[in-house]
């Protein structure tokens, strides 16, 4: 199964359940405390009077702790309804942020109309991401930016596929590696900022329950979890797994 399915992709965000185990993966076993979600919205270049596009937004937590400037609008999408419901429970009471379902490919938005646009850790789920780039070029305004974080191809998931003999390339749509030279044909700056992380992992069945959590890892469910989890075990050394982390922001112009 491809990451970038459409079906496989609907069925993984129909509710926020998958991405919640790897959110609370991510906040108990990564080393840098700050968060990544917190590292991204730092980066942001957020001035008053903006007006802001998220694609992709998921449960829209990253948004809980940061106070938008004056006279800021935020519309925050999914082309899942159910993400949209938690990201809209989550933000509740903030009458700056306004809520849509939107598809990154096919933007119901005018031209030049935002001066932010962001699609975090989305774009590699989409089939067709030339059309989504050109959509999200189309609404930016000129001078805007646009921001993606994403990750690499030397994280987590490749070391555990190495370990289990699995394929994880299918992976590879948008990533740190390859995510400059496709951004670039759209935009004429591309900056990449990487995240400094890696994971300390205590709990072999948290282990797995984030790695069977993950579309693009969807080789390791034929495996029994039993095995799953002896294998992960092997890798224990003084009760800690250790695990690299590869994931990063570009900024583009
Ligand atoms: C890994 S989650 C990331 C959520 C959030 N941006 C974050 O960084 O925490 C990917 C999100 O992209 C959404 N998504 C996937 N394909 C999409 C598309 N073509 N258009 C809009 N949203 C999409 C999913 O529903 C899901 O909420």
């Amino acid at each position: 199964m491809s990451i970038n399915q459409v079906e496989a992709v609907q069925a993984q965000y129909a509710t926020a359940d998958n991405l919640a185990v790897r959110i609370a993966f991510q906040a108990r076993y990564s080393c840098n405390k700050q968060g990544f979600g917190p590292w991204i919205t730092e980066q942001y270049d957020l001035r008053p009077g903006m007006r802001i596009l998220e694609l992709g937004c998921g449960t829209g937590d990253m948004w809980r702790g940061v106070t938008l400037p004056e006279e800021c609008s935020l519309l925050l999408t999914d082309f899942s309804a159910g993400m949209l419901g938690t990201a809209q429970r989550t933000l509740t009471g903030r009458p700056e942020i306004t809520f849509q379902q939107v598809d990154a490919q096919d933007i119901p938005c005018a031209d030049n109309s935002f001066d932010m646009v962001i699609a975090n850790m989305m774009l590699y789920h989409v089939p067709d991401l030339s059309r989504a780039l050109a959509e999200i070029r189309r609404v930016l305004k000129r001078g805007g930016k646009f921001y993606c974080a994403t990750y690499g191809e030397h994280g987590a998931v490749e070391a555990v596929a190495r370990w289990l003999n699995v394929d994880a390339a299918v992976r590879y749509t948008f990533t740190l590696q390859n995510g400059a030279a496709q951004l670039g044909q759209f935009f004429a700056q591309v900056e990449q900022r990487v995240y400094p992380d890696e994971f300390r992992v205590t709990s072999v069945d948290d282990l797995a329950d984030y790695l069977l959590s993950l579309t693009s890892m969807s080789q390791l469910a034929a495996l029994p979890r039993d095995t799953l989890c002896q294998q992960l075990a092997l890798h224990m050394k003084d009760g800690v797994i250790r695990l690299p982390k590869d994931y990063g922001l570009f900024i583009c112009q």
